[in-house]
């Protein structure tokens, strides 16, 4: 499908010039019709054939959201959100007096505080100090050496600066010093491409709403196949056990796959939505959607640059993400969204910069009219 083409798909398109897919993206008409069909077949016949209607799309969900990735289906467990699956990892870990975690200065508070929260069973936090936006990879090999380090979680894309960490390098490096490796991955999944069968990668959640375009609530998790033995759950319920279908024998068995971390009752209208976010991604290829999203953050990128604007984005090969953040000279950011706003453009203010993320639907014409925007 031509790229012109799947503006059709995004009504957003006819009101407004959405730059915010890194804060929460408007969804298309195939994930509405996903939640309309869901809501048909609940509000007509409820759960009377819900083996034959609802089993089904949880499957292809996950299969979806398998591909995406590069993993198999029994690595992947439905979540809430991102912080959710960061803490499956953080709580689930057998933690001992003394070990150590490696985040940084650049996360999100949601691969922050899972971390501190450690402290009372005596893990230590090492905070990365970012600068420019981004980590130095020496800073991350020095402090992998230290052998009371346990796990490093980074974001796969830094929220504020839209930095791109190097996974298959810090993936291989953890792999060295015999320490695990979890990425938060909502800044990144669904525009940039991964393959965990090739990246060293242990653990990973993305709530859907970002990049995904997926609805809020109804996210994902892997964890690499052979490490799921190592996170005992914190939440134990029928849903999460080998014989979840007997409710008369009790046998508490945690399954072997990834469905030990599904407790309970799923997010159903979230995962019929999710899958019909995952398989639009997939029909128009994360390798070519990664290419448009850079090739129009590159055209953001010299627009502004032509302003005078101080783009705040590490913008080399390999560093450049969706995301683009900057500030006008002379004009504080909080001026410059709302500059915008009046026009119709949504951006947001993150970590001291004006940030755009625009995905895939986006188009070269919205570009120029934000920055005539951006002039007037
Ligand atoms: C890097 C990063 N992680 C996590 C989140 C959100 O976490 P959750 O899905 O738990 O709401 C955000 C939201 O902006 C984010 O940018």
């Amino acid at each position: 499908m031509p790229w012109q083409a799947t503006r059709e798909l995004f009504p957003v398109t006819r009101s407004l010039i959405y730059m915010n897919h890194a804060g929460v993206a408007p969804i298309s008409t195939r994930v509405s019709e996903a939640l309309a069909h869901y809501s048909q077949l609940s509000s007509e016949e409820g759960a009377y054939r819900y083996n034959r209607s609802f089993l089904p799309e949880i499957r292809r969900t996950r299969v979806a959201a398998s591909r995406l990735v590069g993993a198999t289906p029994e690595e992947i467990a439905f979540i809430k959100n991102t912080t959710e699956g960061l803490g499956i990892v953080a709580n689930g870990l057998d933690w001992q007096e003394g070990d150590k975690v490696i985040t940084g200065d650049l996360e999100y508070p949601s691969n922050v505080y899972p971390w501190w929260h450690l402290k009372s069973k005596g893990v230590e936090t090492l905070m990365l100090q970012g600068a420019e936006g981004r980590y130095s990879l020496d800073e991350i090999k020095r402090s992998l050496s230290d052998p009371r380090v346990r796990l490093l979680s980074l974001s796969s894309v830094e929220f504020g600066s839209g930095a791109r960490n190097d996974l298959d390098v810090i993936g291989k490096l953890c792999r060295e010093h015999d320490v695990l490796f979890c990425v938060d991955a909502i800044q990144s999944l669904g525009c940039l491409s991964l393959d965990v069968s090739q990246t060293p990668i242990d653990f990973l959640a993305a709530d859907g709403h970002k990049w995904m375009l997926g609805c809020e609530g109804c996210g994902i998790f892997y964890c690499r196949r052979e490490r799921i033995p190592l996170l005992r759950p914190t939440t134990v319920g029928w849903g999460n056990v080998v014989n979840s279908s007997d409710f008369d024998n009790y046998k508490l068995e945690l399954p072997d796959d990834a469905n030990r971390f599904e407790e309970g009752t799923l997010n159903l209208p979230g995962i019929f939505a999710l899958g019909a976010a995952l398989e639009l991604l997939l029909e128009l290829e994360i390798d070519a959607i990664e290419k448009r999203v850079l090739s129009l953050t590159d055209q953001l990128e010299q627009g502004v640059c032509a302003l005078g604007a101080e783009v705040l984005s590490p913008r080399s090969e390999g560093e450049k993400s969706g995301i683009l953040s900057f500030q006008l000279p002379g004009e504080d950011p909080e001026t410059t969204v709302d500059r915008l706003r009046a026009k119709n453009v949504f951006s947001i203010v993150r970590r001291g910069g004006v940030r755009l993320s625009p995905h895939f639907y986006n188009n070269e014409s919205e570009i120029d009219l934000l920055l005539d925007a951006l002039k007037s």
